[in-house]
C-alpha cells in the first residue's frame, strides 16, 4: 500500500512518535462534527440512544481499564485465561511474517500475550491496532517501550475505517483480532455484515482471531453489568459528561442513573441511562434541544451473550472456516480462530 497517499485520501493526520511508533488520526474538526450530528441523530429518535462507541473518550477508556479489573466482571479473565493457554496451539497455525492486527485494542494488555506468542515464531512484528480512542497513543508508548522488536502503526478511528485503511497494506498475512467480545455490541445485521467485512479484506494466508462472550447462568451476567463498586455505573454516565465536555451540553449526572439488564429472549445484557426526573437538555453543538420524563431511558449498549449454534452459523454465513474454539476452565467465553474460505 501506499501509505501517504490512501492517508491522505482518507483525510488522516499522521503522527511520528518515534522510529518504531506511527499512528494515524482523522482531522479533529471531521470527529467533533461526525460526533455532534450522530448524538443530535439518535436522541432525536421516539427511542433515545447514545452508540457505545462513544464511551471512550480517554476518562472512559481508563473506567473500562477499572472494569476489567473488577471480580464480577468475568470477561477479561476468562479470555486472559485462554489467550495465555494457547501459545502451543496456535502456533502451528502461525509462519515467520504474520502482522497483528487488533480491531479495539484499548490499552493492549492482552495483546501482549499474543504479541509474545508471534514473537516466538518470528524476529520482528509489525502491530496495526485500531481503535476510536485516544488511549491508543499510550498504550502504543508502551508497548513499543517493552517490545525493541515490534513496529507498530496505530489508526485512531471506528473499526471499519481502520479496517479499509490496513487493506492492502502489504502481501504478508495478518492475524487480525477483535478481542474483549465486542462483537456483542453489534445488532445481528450489523453483526454479519461486519464478519463479511472482515473476511472480505482478508488474504487466502490472513487468520482471524475473535472472542466472543457465552450464554451463562443470568446471576453472573448481572452482577457483570452491576458491579458493586458501581463502576460500570461511572462508565455509562461519563458518556453524559464527554457530551458535555465535547459538545456544549448540559446534561446534570446526577439527575440520571445506571440500568442494565439481561433480556433472555434476544440474549443480551441491555444498557440505559435512566432520566430521574423530567427534565430539558440543551446540546449546542448538534443544535438539540430535548426533554427526557422521569425514568425515560437512553440505551447505551447492547452486549450479545452466544451459544456455540449461534457462533458456527454466523461464521459459515459469512464465509469463515472455524479452524479452533478454545475455552476458559468456567466455559464462560471462547476464542474462535478461523480463516476465509
Ligand atoms: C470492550 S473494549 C475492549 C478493549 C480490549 N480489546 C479488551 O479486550 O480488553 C472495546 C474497545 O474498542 C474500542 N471501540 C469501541 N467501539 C469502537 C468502534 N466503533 N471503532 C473503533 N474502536 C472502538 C474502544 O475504544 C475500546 O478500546
Amino acid at each position: 500500500m501506499n501509505n501517504k497517499s490512501k492517508q491522505e485520501l482518507l483525510g488522516y493526520q499522521s503522527y511520528s512518535i518515534q522510529e518504531n511508533l506511527t499512528y494515524f488520526k482523522p482531522t479533529k474538526i471531521s470527529t467533533t462534527t461526525t460526533f455532534a450530528e450522530e448524538i443530535r441523530h439518535t436522541l432525536l429518535q421516539p427511542k433515545k440512544s447514545i452508540s457505545p462507541k462513544f464511551f471512550y473518550d480517554k476518562d472512559g477508556s481508563k473506567i473500562f481499564d477499572e472494569i476489567c479489573s473488577l471480580p464480577e466482571y468475568y470477561p477479561y479473565n476468562a479470555e486472559t485465561e485462554i489467550l495465555q493457554a494457547i501459545e502451543k496451539k496456535l502456533i502451528p497455525y502461525l509462519s515467520n511474517e504474520f502482522h497483528l492486527v487488533e480491531l479495539g485494542s484499548g490499552s493492549s494488555v492482552k495483546t501482549r500475550l499474543l504479541i509474545d506468542i508471534l514473537l516466538k515464531s518470528q524476529n520482528h512484528l509489525q502491530y496495526f491496532p485500531i481503535d476510536i480512542s485516544e488511549i491508543l497513543d499510550q498504550s502504543a508508548k508502551n508497548l513499543c517501550m517493552d517490545y525493541p522488536n515490534l513496529s507498530v502503526t496505530g489508526v485512531v478511528d471506528t473499526f471499519e475505517n481502520g479496517l479499509d485503511f490496513i487493506e492492502h497494506y502489504d502481501d504478508k498475512p495478518n492475524l487480525i483480532t477483535f478481542l474483549g467480545s465486542s462483537f456483542g455490541n453489534f445488532s445481528k445485521n450489523e453483526g454479519m455484515l461486519f464478519l463479511q467485512k472482515i473476511n472480505n479484506l482478508m488474504k487466502s494466508d490472513d487468520l482471524f482471531l475473535i472472542g466472543l462472550d457465552l450464554k451463562k447462568d443470568q446471576q453472573v451476567l448481572h452482577n457483570a453489568y452491576n458491579d458493586s463498586q458501581k463502576t460500570t455505573a461511572k462508565f455509562n454516565l461519563n458518556v453524559l459528561k464527554r457530551i458535555n465536555d465535547e459538545l456544549d451540553a448540559n446534561f446534570n449526572i446526577e439527575n440520571f442513573e445506571h440500568h442494565a439488564v439481561y433480556d433472555e429472549e434476544k440474549g443480551r445484557i441491555e444498557m440505559y441511562l435512566r432520566s430521574l426526573s423530567e427534565q430539558s437538555i440543551t446540546i449546542s453543538k448538534s443544535e438539540l434541544s430535548i426533554t427526557l420524563s422521569k425514568d425515560e431511558l437512553i440505551h447505551t449498549e447492547n452486549s450479545h451473550k452466544f451459544s456455540i449454534s449461534q457462533i458456527e452459523s454466523s461464521l459459515k454465513e459469512s464465509n469463515f472456516e472455524k479452524l479452533e474454539m478454545w475455552f476458559d476452565s468456567q466455559k464462560y467465553f471462547v476464542l474462535v480462530l478461523a480463516k476465509k474460505i
